[in-house]
């Protein structure tokens, strides 16, 4: 049975691609989903996000880890900033991490009515299109974007996804987004990280010093584990 795949360039425009029953991957390349990859990589037993900096505030001294950042910057009373970096083993492992940043934890809460919702990065890039191509529902990539701005690096990645799950012959796609995003990622593919130069968060990161993630946010392929969010909660899923 043919599927349709979307892709949702930003947070603001995300109820009008909701529907129930759609598996929503969630895509922040720079650095969110890239970060969420890594915890669990490095062994974390799961990830809790939090929409806003006050609720995250109310976790200080239970015991949990915490990590987060607003504007790229790290918050004043969490044990690390957002850098997939920071997510080592030895802070992380079996571990829960309660975890917040400007955009990414906003947009996986957000897509927590859709039937399935998983995290995306290019580490993870195969094994989350080889699990929604054995699932039986039409697909949303929703882009994280920057303060509901279009982002050039999660359009990239999502441009990935499509052109993969496109080329299973189980999907197809109807959506000017997704289009515009598979005809992006194939003029890019060949020289990606030249591409990735012109993105407005690569060079937000090198300001502040924290572009040292790039090469690693855009390696595919580090993991199987498919980030996916129940009830509040982030566990990993090995596909
Ligand atoms: C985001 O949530 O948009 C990014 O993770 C921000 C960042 O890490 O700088």
């Amino acid at each position: 049975m043919n599927h349709q795949i979307e892709v949702c360039f930003s947070p603001a425009v995300f109820e009008d691609f909701f529907r129930p029953e759609l598996n929503v991957v969630v895509v922040d390349v720079l650095r969110a989903t890239s970060s969420i990859c890594t915890a669990f990589i490095n062994g974390a037993e799961k990830l809790i996000p939090i929409g806003n900096v006050e609720e995250l505030k109310g976790f200080v001294n239970m015991g949990h880890v915490l990590a987060g950042e607003r504007n790229g910057y790290t918050l004043d009373f969490v044990d690390f900033g957002n850098s997939p970096f920071n997510f080592t083993r030895d802070k992380v492992e079996n571990k829960t991490v309660i975890y917040s940043t400007t955009n990414g934890t906003r947009a996986i809460q957000m897509a927590s009515r859709c039937r399935n919702v998983i995290v995306g990065s290019f580490l993870n890039i195969s094994s989350v299109c080889n699990w929604l191509d054995s699932q039986e529902e039409d697909v949303l990539v929703l882009c994280a974007g920057w303060k509901n701005r279009f982002s050039l690096e999660d359009t990239l990645l999502a441009g990935a996804i499509c052109e993969k799950l496109v080329e299973t012959g189980h999907f197809s796609t109807i959506c000017d987004s997704a289009i515009s995003a598979i005809d992006l990622w194939q003029l890019a593919k060949s020289d990606l990280m030249k591409t990735v130069e012109k993105c407005a968060q690569r060079h937000r990161l090198k300001q502040k010093g924290l572009d040292d993630v790039l090469e690693y946010c855009f390696t595919p392929d580090i993991t199987d584990i498919i980030p996916v969010y129940g009830n509040g909660v982030l566990k990993p899923m090995i596909f």
